[in-house]
């Protein structure tokens, strides 16, 4: 997949509406590898559908289990698994984690277990990230039980080999013993995996040192109860898992339905804190007050920084309470994961901010303190930092970068709040904020800047615009649709817009010389344009029309309606409100010249008549259309000359407008030469000199 190098959040001053969270990670995959352990199938409704469960629902497939994903249109999707009932159906496999510990630690145990009993030979490995990821202290725990397993690479750390002979028993007489001060999930591990060792006796798990990150073993032994296993605890020290008298102990309990996840829910809480003060809240649904998810004591330490917070079950709403906000000192054992969003309020506050008891995020994903100590850096904080705590002085002057994002996806959501810079009490800024590498926030959360920015509000002249403006069939659609892709931007495709006004008037019988009645019809024009999965496709009226738009004959008729000064006048506001953040390219014949006079970059698009030609020309015989490449020049030029020579915004380079002859130019090097334009012009022209940008 194309990875989008850099994001440009502009300067953001407000938010408010809903956001639905997607399914909690830490919940997903429990419940997947459980069902996947289970007798019979598991209904999973809300599943998070990224990296993360990704790779754990292709490791389950793999090991045999039945996956399949039900989408209905208009229904959220469900996922079915049918489970293992503990017995193995491949004795070797190969599987690929990417940089997911909740799958690795977890799949560790239970193919350990499986394969000494059952036998069998499993490799686990990851992306070089996960290799550098401990797992020795789980290693350590499995190998007293008999457990056979090969470091195959630094030894402590992924890939693994679990391997065995079929008959092999483990030895459970003696409590098991794991050290819980550096991972929780190696116990959650456990955890899951020792009930396929409970057939003639019950089995103890002795926890060494202080157990840290105590809510998410709380969520493993809910979801175990879920699945019939009830864990007796004591203290947080000892856990006896209960014979299961030689049956299979996981019982599906049919469905399950997945919380939102509480880490995700932090940062909208922290949008809600920051940025909503015009009266309405950010209300986040999918995750409430009761969540049985430890990262929901956010929700305390928010409010101690002065949000207004209030909730019921499943939803949540977040106003602005006491601002700016107010530093805080805390001990963050019980939130390891949204205890980052404290550290990006911490910018907004009138005062310091400690967080303590974060040693744990030294082994995450990245090491976070050092990630977080060195952006927050960056933006003007100032930061102090040691092995286990960070302290963050809120900025007297911001200033702004690119922000790195250490494929941490934790990091990416945090460091977008900058953004909201203009609204800092202490030393107000107007900075946009560069966020580099934003998709690795697919780990948890694929649609976080959409989420965020359908909530946040920029002012309109700070939302950028590129315009590409060019005769028919000079390829401005292509480039622009590219340009917008790379920087992750919004596309008006304005003659869309006409093509469809042309195909509502003839179905309403209206000729399409009929300014006032076209124009009636364009001011209703109720089209909608594919969003994800759904892009490049459009519907007029609630019909599929993405094709139709296309045929020759259409353009013929958007070049006649568009010629009428009232349908233009009647598309003008449509066309203005695609102008939202992160930005726009819009392309057509009068972006520049007419419909934003004041955008940064203008592009004119040019190629010889006889190119356009014979682009048409192999565009349509490729779907199969016969074509005649000198009625097409006709055709085309006859279209230039109408365009060029109407009365109502004729085709014209704006006088500012850079020209771009694409004649001799391939798609990937017109995109590059936009892109390139683009970054000189941008606030991080210096900041960008030698980072990653496409081209
Ligand atoms: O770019 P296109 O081929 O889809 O445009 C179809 C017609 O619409 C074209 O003949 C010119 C007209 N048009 C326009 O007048 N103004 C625009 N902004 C876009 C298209």
């Amino acid at each position: 997949m194309y990875r989008i190098p850099a994001l440009d959040l502009p300067p953001l001053r407000s938010a408010d509406g809903t956001v639905h969270l997607p399914g909690s990670k830490s919940i997903s995959n429990r419940v997947l590898l459980l069902a996947g352990l289970a007798e019979g199938s598991t209904a999973v409704h809300g599943l998070l559908d990224s990296d993360d469960t990704q790779v754990m629902l292709a490791a389950l497939g793999a090991l045999g289990c039945g996956v399949r994903r039900d989408e209905r249109a208009g229904q959220a999707p469900v996922t079915h698994i049918t489970g293992l009932g503990g017995r193995l159906r491949v004795s070797s496999a190969s599987l690929f984690l990417g940089n997911a510990g909740t799958a690795m630690r977890p799949l560790a145990a239970t193919l350990a277990v499986l394969a000494t009993t059952q036998g069998g030979r499993f490799d686990l490995s990851g992306v070089a990230r996960m290799h550098e990821r401990p797992i020795g202290d789980l290693v350590d725990a499995l190998r007293p039980l008999g457990c056979a397993i090969d470091e195959l690479g630094t030894p402590g750390y992924p890939p693994l080999r679990l391997h065995g002979q079929a008959g092999g028993s483990l030895n459970t007489r003696q409590p098991i013993r794991v050290r819980g001060d550096v991972s929780s999930q190696f116990l959650t591990a456990l955890l899951l995996a020792l009930p396929l060792a409970t057939a003639d006796s019950e089995v103890v798990i002795e926890v060494q040192g202080e157990l840290i990150s105590k809510p998410y073993v709380e969520i493993t032994l809910n979801m175990l109860a879920r699945f019939g296993i009830e864990v007796q605890r004591d203290g947080w020290q000892r856990f006896t898992l209960p014979c299961s008298q030689g049956r299979s102990p996981y019982r599906s309990p049919g469905r399950v339905d997945v919380e939102g996840d509480a880490s995700s829910a932090s940062y909208f809480i922290a949008l809600g804190a920051i940025a909503a003060h015009r009266g309405a809240p950010v209300r986040i649904e999918g995750v409430g007050l009761d969540s049985i998810q430890g990262d929901i004591r956010f929700v305390d330490a928010a409010r101690a920084m002065g949000a207004d917070v209030r909730g019921g079950p499943n939803w949540l709403e977040v106003r602005r309470g006491r601002w700016p906000l107010t530093g805080i000192t805390l001990d963050c054992n019980h939130i390891p994961d949204a205890a980052m969003t404290l550290a990006v309020m911490a910018l907004y506050a009138d005062s310091p901010t400690r967080l303590s008891g974060i040693a744990s995020w030294r082994v995450k994903e990245t090491d976070r303190i050092a990630a977080m100590a060195t952006e927050l850096q960056a933006l003007g904080a100032v930061v102090q930092a040691g092995d286990d705590f960070i302290e963050i002085t809120p900025p007297s002057q911001w200033r702004t970068g690119a922000l790195r994002t250490y494929d941490d996806h934790r990091m990416a959501m945090c460091l977008s709040l900058a953004a909201f810079n203009p609204l800092a009490a202490t030393a107000p800024a107007n900075l946009p904020v560069r966020i580099l590498d934003p998709q690795c926030v697919a780990k948890t959360f694929p649609d976080y800047f959409e989420a965020l920015l359908s909530l946040a509000r920029a002012d309109l002249a700070d939302i950028p615009v590129i315009t590409i403006d060019g005769p028919t069939a000079s390829g401005k659609g292509t480039l622009a649709a590219e340009v917008a892709q790379a920087l992750g931007w919004h596309l008006l495709d304005s003659g869309a817009l006409y093509r469809a006004a042309g195909l509502a008037a003839v179905a309403d019988g209206v000729s399409p010389d009929d300014g006032p009645a076209v124009a009636a019809i364009a001011a209703r024009l109720d089209l909608r344009f594919g969003q994800g999965e759904e892009q490049g496709r459009t519907w007029l009226r609630g019909r599929e029309v993405t094709h139709e738009l296309r045929l020759e004959s259409t353009g013929l008729l958007a070049s006649r309606v568009s010629a009428l000064p009232a349908v233009r006048q009647a598309l003008h506001g449509l066309q203005l409100a695609f102008r939202r953040a992160p930005g726009l390219v819009a392309d057509g014949r009068d972006m520049g010249t007419a419909l934003f006079p004041g955008a940064r970059l203008k592009i004119f698009l040019t190629a010889s008549a006889g190119e356009r030609a014979a682009r048409r020309h192999k565009q349509l015989i490729s779907k199969g259309i016969a074509a005649n490449i000198d009625d097409l020049r006709a055709d085309l030029e006859a279209r230039d000359a109408r365009d060029r020579n109407r009365s109502a915004s004729p085709l014209k380079p704006a006088e500012d407008a850079l020209l771009l002859d694409n004649s001799h130019l391939g798609i990937e090097q017109s995109v590059s030469q936009v892109l390139a334009w683009w970054q000189q012009r941008s606030p991080f022209a210096q900041a960008t000199a030698g980072a990653a940008l496409p081209g």
